[in-house]
């Protein structure tokens, strides 16, 4: 029998939030039920959120889809409190716990559950983000295309093997940090250079999706698309050499590292 709810959030801050947003623009709010840690904080979610507010305890008896959307050093303790109540659940549940392996989540939820890694970014909110997959054996085919349609106005979807998602988690998962870091830093320069912070700041960031979108469209080397905006002894090269100088490409790399290093802490 079809389940009351389609997709249930035991957790809907940031990023739980962003998909409980995307799932509801799909199957509508109604059908969309979130839980965070008190009644009271369950309501202000579900009503940002255009959802319905739930205990954890229905979510996982009348949800299709269950999100666990804790933070991961909560999940142990958040999991040991619903434990009789996941047991009962026939829900498919779908982490979106950075770290946090499909064996580890079978040990915490129970070995005959159908699981779901995922890793999204916060762009879900705004149907421009990316959610990348696992699933263990449990889950069907015809299930996974439900999720896939579920998540359809979060943004791109991806199928990835599981021992990749924490290197990818540290590309896209963290990236929204380090591209609203750029942002920030290239709205200073341009407010140094006395463009008000309002347009410097609208500016940059429209630069930054319209150069991710060539990126993607053109399917051309990153390189060669900068290599178009370098004219010979032109502004932009030196400015490029001025990143180079201060390490950019070498402090972009370390973030991804520093970022997988962490991942791998958190499970
Ligand atoms: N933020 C990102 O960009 C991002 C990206 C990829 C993956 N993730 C993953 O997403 C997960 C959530 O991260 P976040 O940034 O969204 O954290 P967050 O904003 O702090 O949200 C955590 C949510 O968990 C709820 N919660 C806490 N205790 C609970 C309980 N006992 N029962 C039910 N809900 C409870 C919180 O409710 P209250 O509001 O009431 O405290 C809140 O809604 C993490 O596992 C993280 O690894 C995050």
């Amino acid at each position: 029998m079809a389940k009351k709810y389609e997709a249930g959030f035991i957790g809907a801050g940031n990023m739980g939030g962003a998909l409980a947003l995307a799932a509801a623009k799909q199957v509508g709010g109604d059908r969309v039920a979130v839980a965070c840690s008190t009644r009271e904080r369950s309501e202000a979610a579900a009503q940002r959120l255009g959802c319905t507010a739930e205990t954890p305890q229905r979510i996982l008896s009348d949800s299709r889809f269950v999100f666990l959307g804790v933070k991961p050093q909560m999940v142990v303790g958040v999991v040991e409190g619903l434990k009789a109540d996941i047991l009962a659940s026939e829900g498919i549940f779908v982490s979106m716990l950075a770290g946090v392996s499909l064996e580890k989540l079978a040990l915490l939820l129970g070995a005959d559950k159908k699981i779901l890694r995922i890793m999204p970014n916060t762009p879900c909110a705004v149907g421009q983000g990316l959610i990348v997959y696992a699933a263990n054996e449990r889950v069907s085919e015809d299930e996974l295309c439900a999720f896939r349609t579920l998540m359809s106005h979060a943004g791109a979807l991806d199928a990835l093997s599981e021992q990749l998602i924490d290197a990818a988690s540290a590309v896209f998962g963290c990236g929204p940090a380090y591209a609203y870091l750029m942002v920030e830093a290239l709205a200073d320069g341009g407010v140094k250079n006395g463009l008000p912070r309002a347009r410097a700041q609208r500016y940059a960031a429209q630069m930054l999706l319209g150069s991710a979108e060539m990126v993607l469209r053109s399917g051309k080397h990153p390189g060669a698309l900068k290599d178009e905006v370098c004219s010979p002894g032109g502004s932009t090269i030196a400015g490029v050499a001025a990143l180079e100088r201060g390490g950019f490409r070498s402090a972009c790399i370390a973030a991804v590292d520093a970022a997988v290093e962490k991942t791998k802490q958190l499970g």
